[in-house]
């Protein structure tokens, strides 16, 4: 980027007509237009031309939050400041001139104080790896801002309700925490919250009286002067006419009709955008990348940003935004047409997308280019009709229904405006006994239920109807039935069931008749992901709406309320607000080891400022990598060229295999199997395989360039990829697995099975994959050094690998490679292997180069090459006795590792001890590790133990099913004893005491309520035919090995002290508990400065691979324990050298001696004050981590919609190093793992390549998707004397108790099989109730269960039932 800064002190500068002027955080910002691309990004500048780096890049594309910031606009006759978030990553710099931007860093910050938001996030627990939370942070101050703003809240605390903080955070992602703590965050400040009633915080403590409590809460001030959002300079300088030369600038931003016109029609030949708040780009990702000679911003012309309501209907200009325009109609109406369009407006995207968004640019998606939109739906219900300006006609008015069957809307053509008639019923009509009642419903399926998805269908009904005493029923008179998004080019209306029911009285049987017509006339185009479904969908929602009007029941009982708009459907979705508990006991036995503390640097990822690989500063000359990968599963690569044989701008080279130095390998990951190959080589092994990096000199045009590159593939002569489990097994096609790798069989299975009095054979199940979804993709930055070094900064769980391969790429000693990583914005297993090619391919850039090279990979490049999960399929015999005890397991495995080792040989024993949870009996294993043509599967939080944990509940419920004994009791009998774990784990079985699992077990019940809450559960199902219930309880058995681990412990001259342990910090807290652990253990000195005291004193600072060898993974949840007992080692050492000093003082002085003097004296006397070493566990570093969860789901049997409304987790941590870490480990494991089990679908097309690339197809838990009430206890099981203070892990086992949602989903709809089977009519169709759900259970999954044509079953069931009688 080019653009000219000019930073001015306030006011100094008279705003000039070829600049751009605006505001970042108070700070003003001038820069010459004729210097800007006017497709930059407000992110580009902010990270690039800014010191601003709070604001992260997580997608690009309008789906996550991370780059959101607050906008402010300044309306100079109203003098009104209206404020609000926009997606920094989708709107253009240039449509800010004249606003002011405040990111986090703005709203406070470590230089001068945090904010409220800041300290209450921090306070609650809420960040881990940090990396959404500055957009977090933003999106809850814009949240209070506007709450606060027409009327002054009460003292201390804010107008926002409950209701709206959980609201607040709904479209912004979080990867890591599970949303409970920071929803608890902006709870707190709520006006109709109780503090006490929010999660673990560390604001309360025990026994404290209410106003102790809100004295600790960091002050909230609305009218605090601590934020101004809009300056005051700015204020002035844009009451002068600011307005540009409209032909000067490839920017321009047009005031009147007339002069938009004129620079459409003059400019023939020219390319022209059209731009409103541009989120579209968001969707239409390419957009970005094509070269407009000139962007048109229309959101200045006053007839396209009009909202009018008179007598005759709503006007909406076309550059209105959602937001405004959901404000204005909420406003002006209440129970209507319009609040029902609200209502769903309120879904479509997210706030900050829907702050800029405009009503216009949505319609015009789906007019020219097919978009998915919920608004054409709903408009074309509501018979609303646009004017449209085209060169050739002038302006034109058309119904929304003409104008998208039109061809595509040319170029220069523009939108206007929109505008919904009044619609107002009717004096009684020919044969009515009561006045006509207007109908107006709109619908949508969508995974998410607050929006931020896409659905997959939407519909609006709109219907006229009346009473009619002589025909006894209700006449419909007219209607109109819109859907929209489920395949089809645009929205449509099923005119044929429009027709057929016109004039009908509506009934059951006119209702079937109805379906069959709409299930001929919803049919999603060829290609479309789940028709069947998205048809079942358009049968719901028809039913939902006309299904109160089959009796004149409900009509006459008040039905349709006064206005003539009817509630008509059943409330089909529970409201229920988010609430949690938790149990939670702080040790104080190694204070502060065991307290609560509030994570290392929580304040500073709030805010910001903590340094993230990509937030280094760019060095000079540095330059940018972006991968190109195959999109072919075997092929030879004949050629590397651009499209149109054109070199793309700022392309500096493109560097492959062939670049490897002299001495150097082609080698990509050195990790624990075989090494790995950095870019394919003249054969290209799989879709999604690296096969060059393309150096650039900006990350925007390396990544523009990457995707103009052309491979020329050619297969001939090769042999046909292997893209299956079965083609693998066919071709034999197998990695060797070394024996103690292969999992081992236990007892004697033939014995087992010849004691089972009941068998299942040759049972199937099959798993499939799951992305990381961290919010900071990979990322490195390599910087050549002197004497041909390099020093790589790396997004990594394991520098000390990346440094090896780096060497090994390279081909130079180890001592030449420096890798340095601060911290990790999420790794969850996927910045083990897959970050040492991001880190090697940059430092063999940097290397070619001998220049900087950085990296940032996109997210749809890191979806398509990072591999996830291992997707398998599971054969089982199982032996069982009446009981349902089981006698024998036999299980026979195939694992997609893909192309090569990577972590798969260690599947096999991961799914082996999550599996053997159970007692088996006799347990026979045998698993055949498949090499195929995709990308190498690799480690994701809890791989393998998840696998295994539901492969054991799945044969668990296939049992249960089978002998028709309730689930609960198969898994009692089933758990071990004592004696059957130590046959099963061994030595992992640990002592007696340690098994805590049947404890825990019990403990659930009455935690949870379990049995009573059971039969509430079918008491409910009893009653109710659209919603069912299921609750689940489930153990999780997970076992871990410590690894050795450095560390090392610097006192310096002040006493202040440096920690340096090679586990890294990826948001799991273990630089808290590291911090905690040395001051425990220094504090053992018992000088006059106590623990507490000293842990202000502790900083750890980053993993260095040369300052610290060694440094193994941090990964398999026991880093943080086992780096904290490095460190624990070191401070001994310490305490050792200092004891003597101590004594001598004491003696000198007679007084307690401070740390301060103490450590001068040390240093006077030259005492080496650092001590470094390695923690090497012994034979009892291997444990059993043990929790059982229960949760309750309730199914919505006509959408397949799954809503958690309870879970309740024990878990134990033995003795808890920090609860507030551990139970933010537990609750974000364990929604990670709902993630897996009930959302996330990690698909590959028949290449093997990804296609679920995105944040639009990709769907991780949202705010919406959680437990709506969460209880965790930690059980704080006492003392293990092998453990390290006794604690034990939490990062990854809890994931696996997520299983207990999707066994409860399982219940649910088991009970509506059982209810469709009754209304089966002559019982032509047998249901299965020892059905398999698959995994992910997603709507459609579940749906399908439900039955795809649930609704017509039930009304032939209804009709034969009335015929009966
Ligand atoms: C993350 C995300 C999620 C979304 N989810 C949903 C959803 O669930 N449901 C849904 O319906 N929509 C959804 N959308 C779409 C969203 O509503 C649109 O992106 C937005 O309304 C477009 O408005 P805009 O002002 O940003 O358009 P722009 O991006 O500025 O413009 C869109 C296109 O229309 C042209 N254009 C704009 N205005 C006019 C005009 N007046 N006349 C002629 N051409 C014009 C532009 O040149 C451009 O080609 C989502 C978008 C994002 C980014
Ligand atoms: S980066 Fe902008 S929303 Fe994800
Ligand atoms: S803390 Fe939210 S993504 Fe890591």
């Amino acid at each position: 980027m080019s653009e000219k800064v000019i930073e001015k002190e306030e006011g100094a500068m008279k705003s000039s007509k070829t600049c751009l002027v605006f505001a970042i955080n108070g700070q003003r910002f001038e820069l010459e237009l004729s210097s800007i691309d006017p497709s930059t990004t407000l992110i580009d500048f902010l990270r690039n031309k800014t010191p601003f780096k709070s604001v992260k890049l997580g997608c690009g594309e309008g789906g996550c939050g991370a780059c959101v910031v607050l906008l402010s606009k300044y309306d100079p006759l109203l003098e009104k400041v209206d404020d609000f978030t926009i997606s920094s990553c989708l709107t253009l710099l240039c449509s800010i001139d004249g606003c002011s931007i405040t990111t986090s860093e703005g709203l406070g910050n470590s230089r001068v104080g945090f904010h409220a938001v800041h300290e209450r996030i921090a306070g609650f627990h809420a960040t881990q790896c940090g990396f959404c939370t500055p957009g977090m942070s933003v999106s809850m101050f814009s949240a209070l801002l506007n709450a606060d703003k027409s009327h002054p809240p009460r003292s201390g605390c804010s107008n926002l309700t409950a209701a709206e903080a959980e609201k607040a955070v709904a479209g912004n992602l979080c990867r890591c925490t599970g949303y409970r703590p920071l929803v608890d965050a902006c709870k707190s400040f709520a006006s109709d919250v109780d503090i006490e009633d929010l999660g673990f915080n560390s604001f309360c403590k025990k026994g404290d009286n209410r106003d102790e409590v809100l004295g600790r809460l960091p002050c909230y001030d609305h009218t605090s002067s601590q934020v101004c959002t809009f300056p005051e300079f700015l204020k002035k300088e844009i009451k002068i006419d600011m307005s540009l030369d409209p032909r000067k600038y490839r920017w321009s931003s047009p005031v009147s009709i007339s002069e938009l016109q004129g620079l459409l029609e003059v400019e023939n030949g020219m390319s022209v955008k059209l731009v409103a708040g541009n989120t579209s780009t968001g969707y239409y990702k390419e957009e970005k990348e094509r070269k407009y000679e000139r962007f048109v911003d229309i959101r200045r012309i006053p007839e396209l940003t009009v909202v009018r309501k008179d007598e005759k209907g709503v006007e909406l200009g076309a550059a209105v935004t959602i937001s405004k325009a959901i404000e204005v109609l909420r406003e002006k109406e209440n129970g209507s047409m319009l609040a029902k369009i609200v209502s769903h407006m309120e879904k479509i995207a997210n706030r900050f997308v829907r702050n800029t968004g405009t009503i216009g640019g949505n319609i015009m998606m789906a007019q020219r280019k097919q978009f998915p939109s919920d608004l054409t739906t709903i408009l074309l219900a509501a018979r609303a009709t646009v004017r449209i300006m085209t060169s050739s006609s002038g302006q034109e008015h058309f119904t929304l229904e003409e104008f998208l069957q039109q061809p595509p809307l040319e170029t220069k053509s523009v939108l206007l405006s929109i505008e919904i008639p009044s619609w107002l019923p009717v004096k009684k009509k020919n044969g009515s006994s009561s006045d006509t009642h207007l109908l107006f419903e709109t619908y949508r399926a969508a995974p998410r239920p607050f929006g931020n998805a896409l659905p997959f269908l939407n519909a609006a009904f709109s219907a006229e109807v009346s009473l009619s005493e002589e025909l006894n029923g209700i006449v419909l008179h007219d209607c109109r039935l819109a859907f929209g998004a489920y395949g089809t080019k645009h929205a449509h209306r099923a005119t044929k069931v429009e027709e057929f029911l016109t004039g009908k009285v509506i009934s059951d049987e006119v209702l079937i008749e109805a379906i069959g017509l709409l299930k001929d006339e919803i049919v999603p185009d060829k290609g479309t992901s789940n028709p069947g479904y998205r048809s079942s969908l358009a049968v719901t929602f028809l039913f939902e709406f006309f299904e109160s009007l089959t009796q004149t029941n409900g009509w006459l009982n008040g039905g349709c309320k006064e206005n003539g708009f009817d509630q008509n459907v059943e409330s089909l979705k529970p409201e229920a607000m988010l609430s949690s508990a938790q149990q939670i006991v702080e040790n104080q036995e190694y204070s502060p080891v065991g307290k609560g503390i509030v994570k290392a640097g929580a304040r500073l990822q709030a805010s910001g400022e903590a340094v993230y690989v990509d937030d280094i500063p760019a060095p000079e000359n540095c330059l940018y990598g972006a991968f190109i990968y195959s999109t072919m599963p075997l092929a030879r690569i004949k050629g590397i060229r651009f499209k149109q044989n054109r070199v793309p701008e700022g392309v500096l080279g493109i560097i492959t295999y062939k670049d490897i130095p002299e001495g150097g390998k082609n080698v990509g990951s050195k990790g624990f199997f075989r090494s790995d190959l950095l870019f394919a080589e003249e054969i290209t092994l799989c879709a999604g395989q690296i096969i060059a990096i393309l150096v650039a000199d900006s990350q925007k045009h390396a990544d523009i360039a990457a995707n103009l590159v052309v491979i020329d593939y050619d297969t001939k002569d090769l042999e046909s990829p292997i893209l299956s489990l079965e083609d693998a097994v066919e071709k034999s096609s197998f990695l060797e697995l070394p024996p103690p790798l292969r999992g081992k069989s236990v007892g004697d299975i033939a014995k087992g099975m010849a004691e089972a009095e009941y068998k299942i054979l040759g049972s199937k199940i099959s798993l499939g994959s799951q992305y990381f979804f961290y919010m900071e993709t990979q990322t490195a930055l390599a910087v050549p050094d002197e004497d041909n070094c390099m020093v790589v900064y790396s997004s990594t769980q394991v520098p000390e690998y990346v440094h090896r391969t780096i060497a090994g790429c390279l081909g130079v000693p180890e001592n030449n490679v420096r890798v340095i990583t601060r911290r990790v914005g999420g790794g969850f297993g996927g910045k083990v292997m897959k970050s040492m090619p991001v880190a090697a391919a940059c430092a063999l850039a940097a290397s070619k180069m001998q220049r900087p090279v950085r990296i940032y990979v996109n997210r749809k490049t890191d979806m398509i090459t990072t591999g996830g999960r291992h997707p398998m399929k599971i054969t089982y015999s199982v032996g069982f006795k009446s009981n349902g005890k089981i006698t024998a397991l036999d299980l026979e495995l195939l694992l997609e590792a893909g192309i090569s080792d990577d972590i798969s040989p260690l599947m096999p024993s991961g799914i082996q001890g999550a599996l053997m949870k159970y007692d088996w009996g006799a347990l026979s294993f045998d698993v055949k590790v498949c090499k195929t043509n995709t990308v190498s599967r690799t480690a994701v939080r809890a791989p393998g133990d998840v696998q295994g944990t539901y492969i054991g509940e799945a044969i668990i419920e296939k049992v249960a099913s089978y002998l028709s004994i309730d689930v609960d009791e198969i898994r009692k009998v089933n758990l071990h004893t004592y004696e059957s774990l130590k046959l099963f784990h061994n030595v992992k079985a640990g002592e007696s005491p340690e098994y805590t699992l049947p404890l825990i077990w019990d403990k659930l019940a009455e935690f949870s309520e379990f049995n009573q809450r059971r039969k509430v559960v079918e008491e409910f199902n009893a009653s109710n035919k659209w919603r069912k219930r299921g609750i689940s309880r489930v153990p999780a058995v997970y076992g871990v090995s410590m690894r050795s681990t450095p560390g090392r412990v610097s006192v310096l001259s002040d006493g202040s002290i440096v920690v340096e342990v090679q586990g890294i910090e990826i948001g799991q807290g273990l630089w808290t508990k590291v911090k905690q652990m040395t001051a425990f253990s220094l504090g053992l000195i018992q000088c006059g400065t106590t623990s507490d005291e000293l842990l202000e004193k502790i900083r750890v600072i980053q993993s260095d691979t040369l300052s610290m060898v060694q440094g193994s993974v941090t990964g398999g949840s026991t880093t943080s324990e086992a780096s904290s007992e490095a460190v624990r080692i070191c401070c001994v050492g310490l305490v050792e050298r200092l004891l003597p000093v101590k004594t001598t003082l004491v003696e000198q002085t007679g007084g307690p001696v401070t740390w301060d003097s103490l450590i001068s004296q040390a240093y006077q006397q030259s005492i080496n004050m650092a001590v470094s070493t390695s923690y090497l566990p012994d034979s009892t570093g291997e444990y059993i981590n043990y929790g059982v969860a229960a949760s309750e789901v309730e199914v919505n049997v006509l959408t397949g919609e799954t809503t958690v409304l309870r879970t309740d987790i024990i878990y134990d941590c033995g003795k808890s190093l920090n609860p507030a870490v551990d139970l933010g480990q537990i609750e974000g494991a364990f929604v990670q793992g709902l993630g897996f089990f009930m959302l996330e679908e990690y698909l590959m097309n028949s290449d093997g390549l990804v296609v679920t690339d995105s944040t639009w197809t990709y769907k991780i838990p949202t705010v919406d998707t959680i437990p709506r009430q969460f209880n965790v206890e930690i059980l704080n099981s006492g003392h293990h004397k092998n453990r390290v203070l006794s604690s034990k892990a939490s990062g990854e086992p809890p994931l696996l108790l997520a299983a207990s949602v999707h066994c409860a989903a399982r219940a649910a709809v088991k009970e509506a099989k059982k209810q469709i089977s009754r209304w089966c009519t002559n019982n032509q169709q047998e249901i299965d109730l020892t059905f398999d759900l698959p995994v992910p259970a997603t709507m459609p999954v579940v749906k399908e269960f439900c039955g795809l044509d649930v609704v017509e079953k039930y009304l032939e069931w209804k009709i034969k039932q009335r015929k009966n009688v």
